[in-house]
């Protein structure tokens, strides 16, 4: 192999979960404790480029144009699993940019590791395939697995020590139910607790956790039914009823992880005034504050409006659904 030229550009979309994903069957291979089901936003990219360069002594790492150490080693450890694969220990420079708030509760995390498992995949000629990829991306960050793909995304948590059935499927793709979901900021910044220090505390200290595992093969089977039949009613009491449970956890935990500010409540409260009014949304929020309203066609621009005037809404981000992680034209990031 001439890894001078071994170089490739990927671009991935972050994923919203409707059934979430919150705890570890297995810390070290990422095995999430459960299934999940989520949705692949159009509108949000990261890019990422990665060059496997022999001239290198160690891998250089740039997220959004800044060298963080502990990224750089995150990085490197899931780079290593494809210089595995491909027989070299050739260091690579990754290049990655977000066009949207990185570590707000937009998973940033998830679209990352998808583009570097296409791009670094793609970089050392493996033609691993998408479920591979999804396998791999999940050693990154659990829900990286679903942004492998595009549309409606089921990820199996699977029984097997080694991982192997732990990966994501596609449902439907993007077009085929194209909802629209508007993603209400209510803070910029990082949050202060990751979704795995919040997780792992959740599953080490919350009396809630347990029973709130077993709710989710069921949650599962309502939501992949709900998409297969497009039935909107039901996509909705499902996703706000796992999202709810998740903070409920969140909550129990000792000491309490509250990743809520008011206006996280009052986009609640909004969205639940516009269901009454018979609007088709409903909404969902991961860890941090923002609020995801997942909308019908047709309805988002109401939706919009009405969020857009809720206080503390500091902007909106409105999306399309969209495809999964895919290699682009080899130009640096
Ligand atoms: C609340 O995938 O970020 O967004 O696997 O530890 O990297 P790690 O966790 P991560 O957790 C996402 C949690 C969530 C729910 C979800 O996306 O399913």
């Amino acid at each position: 192999m001439t890894a001078d030229t071994s170089q490739a550009t990927a671009t991935a979309q972050p994923n919203i979960a409707l059934v979430k994903y919150w705890g570890k069957r297995d810390a070290t291979l990422n095995l999430p404790a459960a299934g999940s089901l989520s949705i692949t936003l159009a509108g949000l990219h990261t890019r990422t480029h990665v060059h496997f360069d022999p001239a290198l002594d160690a891998d250089d790492v740039a997220l959004n144009g800044a060298r963080d150490t502990a990224q750089t080693r995150k990085v490197s450890a899931f780079l290593d699993l494809f210089r595995a694969r491909a027989r070299v220990d050739t260091r690579a420079r990754v290049t990655s940019s977000n066009d949207f708030p990185t570590g707000a509760g937009l998973a940033s995390s998830a679209s990352g590791f998808a583009a570097l498992a296409v791009a670094a995949d793609r970089a050392l000629r493996l033609g691993l395939g998408a479920r591979n990829l999804s396998r791999l991306a999940r050693r990154g960050s659990g829900s990286a697995a679903r942004s492998i793909f595009g549309g409606f995304v089921e990820m199996s948590a699977g029984t097997r020590a080694d991982g192997e059935d732990a990966f994501a499927t596609p449902l439907l793709a993007a077009d085929a139910w194209p909802l629209t979901v508007v993603v209400a900021i209510t803070a910029r910044g990082a949050k202060s607790i990751s979704s795995r220090a919040g997780m792992e505390a959740s599953q080490r200290a919350s009396p809630f956790y347990r029973a709130w595992l077993a709710t989710v093969p069921e949650d599962l089977a309502s939501a992949r039914a709900a998409v297969q039949a497009r039935d909107f009613e039901q996509l909705a009491r499902v996703s706000e009823a796992s999202c709810l449970a998740m903070h409920a956890v969140m909550l129990a935990t000792r000491p309490a992880l509250l990743y809520w500010n008011p206006a996280t409540v009052a986009c609640i409260d909004c969205i639940r005034g516009l269901q009454r009014d018979g609007i088709g949304v409903f909404f969902t929020i991961d860890a941090g504050p923002q609020v995801k309203a997942v909308c019908l066609p047709g309805a988002s621009s109401r939706v919009a409006a009405a969020l857009r005037g809720v206080g503390g809404v500091q902007d909106l981000v409105t999306s399309t659904l969209g495809a999964g992680a895919r290699v682009v034209p080899d130009t640096a990031a």
